[in-house]
C-alpha cells in the first residue's frame, strides 16, 4: 500500500510546491480590500460629485433618488452587484484562498481539522446559493449601464462624445462580458438537457452553451477587468467633477459640478 509523502514538516502552509503559489492569494487579498474600501467610501460619501455633464458614475446607475431615502443613492443599487461579485465561484474559490488561507493554495496545507470542513453546506455559507438570484439583478444592472453609456454621448442639446464616453462604454462591455461569462448562465442555457443534438431547440441551446462557455474559460479575466475598470470609471468622473482634472471632449470643457 502507497505510503503518504512526507511534507518534510507538518501544519500550516506546509507543501512540497516550489513556486511562488504565495503571489496570487495575495494579489487577490490586496485587490479585493483596496476595491472594497474604495468602494465603500465612494458610496457613502453625501456629496454630488458622482456626476458631471452627461457622465454617471456607474456606481450609482441607476440614479435612484426619492425623497424617503437621506443616505447616498448608490446604496440603493451596489447590493445587487456586490453580492453578484461575494457569491461568484471564481471569487469564492479566490477569497477563501485569500483570506481564509484554508487552504491558501492547492497543495499546501491550512490550518483546519479536516475532519471538520464542512464547504459550503453551513450557514452562512449556504448563502452562497444566491449567486443565481444575484444574476438577475446583475443582467438588468447591465441594461441600465448600457443606457448610461449610450446616453453619455448626448449632452447640452448636442450628440458628441468624450473620453467619459469611451470609458463609460467599455465598462459596461468588460462588467456585460463579466455577467454573461458567468458559470450560472452556462447553467442556464445549457443545463437540465440529456440531449444536445435531439431537438432543434436541444441544438440551438447547444450553439449558445458553446459560445458562453468560450467566455466562461476567462470568467476570471473578465472579473479582475471588470472590476478594475468599475473603480476606474467612478475616480475619472470623480476627478472631472471635482475639476481636477478635464474631460476632452467634442462640447467643450464640462463645467464643474459641486
Ligand atoms: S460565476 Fe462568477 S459571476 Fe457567476
Amino acid at each position: 500500500m502507497a505510503q503518504p509523502v512526507s511534507l518534510g514538516r507538518e501544519g500550516f502552509l506546509a507543501t512540497l510546491r516550489r513556486d511562488r503559489w504565495w503571489v496570487e492569494p495575495l494579489l487577490v487579498a490586496v485587490g479585493l480590500t483596496a476595491f472594497g474600501v474604495y468602494v465603500t467610501v465612494s458610496a457613502v460619501a453625501m456629496d454630488t460629485r458622482f456626476e458631471v455633464g452627461p457622465y454617471l458614475s456607474p456606481l450609482y446607475e441607476p440614479l435612484l433618488v426619492f425623497n424617503w431615502w437621506h443616505f447616498s443613492p448608490a446604496i440603493l443599487i451596489l447590493w445587487a452587484p456586490l453580492g453578484f461579485r461575494m457569491t461568484c465561484y471564481y471569487y469564492r474559490g479566490a477569497y477563501y484562498k485569500a483570506f481564509f488561507a484554508n487552504p491558501p493554495a492547492c497543495a499546501v496545507t491550512g490550518y483546519a481539522n479536516p475532519g471538520k470542513f464542512r464547504g459550503e453546506t453551513k450557514f452562512p455559507w449556504t448563502v452562497m446559493n444566491l449567486h443565481r438570484f444575484f444574476l438577475f439583478f446583475a443582467l438588468i444592472l447591465n441594461v441600465f449601464l448600457w443606457i448610461g453609456a449610450v446616453k453619455s454621448f448626448w449632452y447640452d442639446g448636442r450628440l458628441g462624445f468624450g473620453l467619459g464616453s469611451i470609458i463609460l462604454v467599455v465598462n459596461a462591455f468588460l462588467l456585460m462580458m463579466y455577467s454573461f461569462s458567468c458559470h450560472s448562465v452556462r447553467h442556464f442555457i445549457g443545463g437540465r438537457l440529456d440531449c444536445f443534438t435531439c431537438t432543434k431547440s436541444a441544438r440551438m441551446r447547444h450553439g449558445w452553451w458553446q459560445t458562453v462557455s468560450r467566455w466562461n474559460e476567462n470568467h476570471r479575466l473578465w472579473a479582475w477587468t471588470s472590476l478594475i475598470w468599475v473603480g476606474w470609471t467612478d475616480i475619472y468622473i470623480r476627478l472631472c467633477a471635482s475639476g481636477v482634472i478635464s474631460d476632452p471632449n467634442t462640447w467643450g470643457v464640462l463645467e464643474v459640478i459641486h
